[in-house]
């Protein structure tokens, strides 16, 4: 399956193409999320977000980055097909992908779930993601908490409606929705 998660202010700011960082301080309770849902998986990036890991690949899980380059440590790969190859290889795991907005525009059509996480606050960033069809996601899991960095956030799972109905079916294969994000 593959899944789409984000974190984005209460304006869908994810980014800063200047610094090529999160616009926010930084969230526990969120990166603690990230991790549980994607260890153990395949976390597809684009080059830039690759870039701006502070330690390199994220361990304990399969990296794959959009690119045209070469780089070491990582698996590459040109284009989206490539993807869908790898997918068709590792059926037992799931695909996250994790950034940034180039890649989360490109990616979308194809995501079956969206783990969004709302920061409730205004940064400044000039990466906007853009908005979520309703009509073609509907929302499975909400959860909100006091981060520890001042704000609150709101964890959403979005399933993409026509799959709703195998949603049973497939939560074998998915990573856990309730975690406890202390
Ligand atoms: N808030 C969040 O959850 C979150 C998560 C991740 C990242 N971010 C932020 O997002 C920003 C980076 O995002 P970004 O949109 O500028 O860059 P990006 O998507 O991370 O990387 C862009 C690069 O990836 C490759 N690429 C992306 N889409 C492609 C496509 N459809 N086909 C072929 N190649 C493609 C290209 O690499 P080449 O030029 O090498 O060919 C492109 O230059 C940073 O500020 C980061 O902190 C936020």
């Amino acid at each position: 399956m593959i899944c789409l998660i984000w974190a984005q202010d209460l304006d869908g700011v994810i980014g800063n193409s200047k610094t090529n960082q999160l616009p926010w301080p930084r969230m526990p309770e969120d990166l603690a999320y990230f991790k549980e849902n994607t260890t153990g998986q395949i976390v597809v990036m684009g080059r830039k977000t690759f870039e701006s890991l502070p330690n390199g690949p994220l361990k304990d899980r399969t990296n794959v980055v959009l690119t045209k380059k070469k780089l070491p440590e990582v698996i590459t790969i040109k284009n989206l097909s490539e993807l869908q190859l790898i997918q068709a290889n590792n059926l037992d795991q799931n695909i996250f992908i994790i950034g940034g907005v180039q890649m989360y525009q490109a990616t979308l059509p194809l995501a079956k779930r969206i783990y969004r996480t709302i920061i409730s606050g205004h940064f400044s960033g000039d990466l906007i993601m853009p908005e979520i069809d309703k009509r073609k996601f509907e929302t499975i899991y909400t959860k909100s908490l006091e981060s520890l960095s001042g704000f609150s956030l709101k964890f959403e799972v979005l399933q993409k409606i026509k799959d709703s109905n195998t949603l049973k079916e497939t939560s074998k294969n998915c990573p856990p929705l309730q975690i406890d994000a202390k």
